[in-house]
């Protein structure tokens, strides 16, 4: 089965045709970032319209590089997202399956995420420990089988990925600026400040970034104030990076080995973070999976191979599905309808 995956929750147009034998044969990407990047953050209303630009010729392209004409399924994001742009990609997703008579798969966005691993030639196995870890989202979760997941703990506030971009802006580094802020953290002293390490004495799970972006700020604005901010930034780039990750770093391994697990499988953006990586392998003693960087921001892929793995439990056209808020914990595994 060829799968077609759709994904438009957010600011990226992902496409990609999953093969059941053969593995990922063909994907394609939009990015929006430059659209939003001089209003400092996601426009709701701007992200529709250009998915709407985008995807049908995503698609054609995606199928074209496969040597396809139609696909045998569809899945396609269903939430959780900004409604409008999760509309686009639900209501081309019905119309193609009504078109092609093809079965329909809707897909939590998360659900993509931590499978993205599962696109590896090295793939992990359940049960896991996920850390999901995105501009939207800061999660753990346990992850028993495909479809049953307990979350263990979230953020109370900030996302991690949102405060990395916010310490970003307050560089002047851009938006979003998590990736330019981990690349300016690589010639910096990540001990130069003593940031917080938020929620670390408090017991559960749970975990807090307001306190540190906080701390950030005012870092900045004493540097500012003595106008000294330019020749600073690559040492406070570091040092939040450091407080940043060790803090989620922290939080996986009580959790990791409070339930016993042998497997911790990182997704979503915040995991291309290089530092997240090598630390995170390098303290937990057992087997710790990553997408590629690039399959760790939204992509199609994720979605693809959801619905690969979710056929069993696909629909036909004409259920649109659009779901701005969506618990991870309410989906089961796939039963055939
Ligand atoms: O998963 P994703 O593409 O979109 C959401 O669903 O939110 O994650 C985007 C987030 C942004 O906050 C971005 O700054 C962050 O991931 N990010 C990074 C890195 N690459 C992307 N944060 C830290 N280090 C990176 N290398
Ligand atoms: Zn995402």
């Amino acid at each position: 089965m060829r799968v077609l995956g759709i994904e438009t929750s957010c600011d990226e147009t992902g496409v990609a045709l999953f093969d059941t034998e053969r593995g990922l044969v063909a994907e394609a990407l939009h990015s929006q970032v430059d659209l939003h990047a001089v209003y400092g953050g996601v426009v709701p209303e701007i992200a529709s319209r250009d998915h709407i630009r985008r995807l049908l010729p995503l698609i054609r392209e995606v199928l074209a590089d496969a040597g396809l004409a139609r696909a045998d399924a569809i899945a396609y994001t269903a939430g959780p997202g900004l409604v409008g742009a999760l509309m686009v990609g639900s209501g081309l997703a019905n119309g193609l399956a009504l078109a092609w008579k093809c079965p329909l798969i809707p897909i939590h966005h998360l659900e993509g995420h931590l499978l993205a691993p599962m696109l590896e030639s090295e793939a992990p196995k359940f049960p896991f420990i996920a850390l999901l870890v995105s501009g939207g989202h800061t999660m753990l979760v346990s992850v028993q089988t495909l479809g049953q997941y307990r979350i263990l703990g979230s953020t109370l506030d900030d996302a991690v990925g949102e405060a990395f971009d916010k310490t970003a802006k307050l560089l002047g580094l851009g938006y979003p600026g998590g990736p330019a802020l981990a690349r300016l953290a690589e010639s910096g002293n990540e001990s130069a400040y003593d940031l917080p390490r938020p929620m670390l004495h408090k017991p559960g799970a749970d975990f807090s970034f307001s306190g540190l972006k906080t701390a950030v700020m005012l870092v900045v604005r004493k540097a500012e104030a003595e106008g000294s901010l330019e020749p600073l930034k690559a040492d406070i780039a570091a040092s939040f990076q450091c407080a940043a990750v060790d803090t989620l770093i922290a939080r996986t391994l009580k959790v990791a080995a409070a339930e016993g697990a042998t497997t911790i499988v990182v997704a979503g953006g915040v995991g291309a973070n290089k530092k997240l990586r090598n630390d995170l392998t390098a303290k937990f003693d057992g087997r710790v999976f990553y997408p590629r960087p690039e399959l760790c921001t939204d992509n199609g892929a994720m979605i693809a191979i959801a619905g690969a793995l979710r056929l069993a439990s696909a629909e036909d056209a004409g259920a649109i599905q659009a779901r701005a808020r969506w618990s991870l914990e309410t989906l089961r595994p796939p039963v055939a309808a």
